[in-house]
């Protein structure tokens, strides 16, 4: 790190602007919280004071070259990249803009298939192809792995022509691959890398989390800065990391999808979580460690959970594991992961990440302390007692389903469409992303041929009272495939 991390230029150059006392005559109409009385006594003022247009002093983010421009560098400097932009809608957008970046339509790029649903979206927005890697599977819990340097390797041979890969680091569950290695192949090949790490935004900051991939050598990589940073909900962060990428040209992609009106209060809460990720963080993960690591034993010990963890290290596909996600078995039960999930939320008042058909996720990060983990123990502990039924019957145990490519997302995005009867669609296109959010993981995305297989899986997941998303028909009753 180079420069002083310490300090803050967006959020100094707000307070600055709130000690003036405007008098607004511009957005937002609320006019410092005047025009929404109900919200601002809810929030307090200072809320209403932040919401404020971009006034000369606050740069822009179209094309910063004051304040947002001195944040984006401290921000950089912090993960050792060439050149960092904020976001203001998610990682989201910061995935379809690396792709948009490096991928022209057409032009395949090499991925997990078990990605999120905004990658989806950034193939439809880049007319890219999408070449699919199996991730391995682990068959006890249900759950996709990491994928493997040889699969890589052997993926990009198989398709020479191809210009991108694009990794997850890490999985939902907390699983990271060798990202380093699959990286030089990748590289010795002359591919880009690009890597999502929504998930995976504190990494860098202590030496027991896996490699955050710029580490690693990646490209370009996005982070969820408010799912593990501390930011506010939205606020990301993109990073460059290869001279040879343009950022300019970067920016005129991000700008195609970016609002033009991004909050300043998203926008401080990654200058100031920045900061504390600079100066504390390390401290900071010591204690989400010591936490998870904590919850980790004493569920453990409890008889019908398995909290998994670094035990699945050296597994296929699991190179290294990030402990703050607490992931937990729960199918010696004899309860589903939704069953778990809604039992602790009605009757313990706990919200939990995720849950799948045998597990649930925890996310332990820099707001937590033995007090909330032992509520969650104490919960287990009583679900066991009230609850526990006998194991059931694996009624699911498949690996990961890899339906066939036939059309570009983008084509099947952009085709003529009819609807149908889920049951009568077996055999079509599909016309639209069907997904159980979270994870947000498509189990069938345009383009792809739906079959028997695919119809059982999505029943399973409607019977088990998974949140079900993408189509059209919320109950899942009809879906949209290619054809008129
Ligand atoms: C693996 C993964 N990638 C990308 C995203 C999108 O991130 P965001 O919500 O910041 O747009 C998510 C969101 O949950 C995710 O789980």
């Amino acid at each position: 790190m180079e420069l002083d991390q310490s300090r803050t230029p967006l959020f100094s150059a707000i307070k600055m602007i709130e000690a003036k006392g405007i008098t607004p005559f511009d957005v937002p109409g609320h006019k410092r919280g005047k025009g929404l009385k109900e919200l601002k006594e809810h929030l307090g003022e200072q809320v209403f004071e932040m919401d404020i247009n971009a006034m000369v002093e606050l740069d822009n983010i179209f094309n910063p070259s004051g304040v947002i421009k001195e944040a984006e560098e401290l921000a950089a400097d912090l993960y050792g990249a060439e050149k960092s932009f904020f976001l203001v809608n998610g990682t989201t957008s910061g995935l379809q803009t690396m792709i948009m970046t490096l991928c022209k339509t057409g032009k395949k790029i090499i991925l997990p298939r078990n990605v999120h649903r905004s990658i989806t979206a950034g193939l439809i927005l880049s007319g890219a192809v999408p070449i699919y890697l199996k991730p391995e599977y682990n068959n006890q819990l249900g759950i996709a792995m990491g994928v493997t340097p040889e699969n890589v390797e052997k993926t990009i041979k198989e398709n020479p022509e191809t210009e991108v890969l694009l990794l997850t680091n890490p999985t939902y569950y907390g699983v990271t691959s060798n990202i380093k290695k699959i990286i030089e192949i990748a590289h010795s090949h002359g591919l880009y890398v690009i890597v999502d790490q929504a998930h995976g935004s504190h990494f860098r900051f202590h030496k027991d989390l896996p490699l955050c991939a710029l580490e690693a050598g990646a490209d370009m990589i996005a982070m969820s800065l408010h799912k593990t940073g501390g930011s506010l909900t939205q606020s990301s962060l993109l990073m460059v990391n290869n001279k040879s990428i343009d950022a300019d040209i970067v920016r005129t992609y991000l700008n195609l999808i970016q609002t033009t009106s991004p909050s300043h209060i998203l926008l401080s809460s990654i200058d100031v979580a920045r900061k504390q990720l600079a100066l504390e963080g390390n401290k900071l993960l010591e204690q989400v460690l010591e936490v998870s690591r904590y919850a980790r034993e004493k569920i453990n010990n409890l008889e019908s959970f398995y909290a998994f963890g670094p035990d699945l290290l050296g597994n296929a596909g699991v190179f290294a594991f990030d402990e703050s996600k607490l992931g937990i078995y729960v199918k010696e039960l004899g309860l589903t992961g939704y069953e778990v999930r809604d039992i602790l939320y009605y009757e313990y008042n706990i919200q939990i990440e995720m849950a799948d058909l045998y597990n649930i996720l925890c996310i332990i990060s820099l707001g937590d302390d033995y007090k909330s983990i032992d509520r969650l123990i104490n919960a287990l502990e009583d679900i066991k007692e009230k609850h526990c039924k006998a194991a059931y019957d694996q009624f699911f145990e498949k690996e990961l389903i890899i339906p066939e490519v036939i059309v570009s997302p983008r084509d099947a995005f952009y085709s003529r469409k009819k609807v149908v009867n889920l049951e009568d669609s077996i055999g079509e296109i599909s016309g639209e992303s069907v997904m159980a959010y979270p994870p947000g993981i498509p189990i069938i995305a345009p383009g792809e041929r739906i079959t028997e297989e695919i119809i059982e899986y999505i029943n399973l997941l409607k019977e088990q009272n998974s949140s079900m998303q993408g189509p059209v028909d919320p109950l899942l009753n009809q879906i949209r495939v290619l054809g008129f």
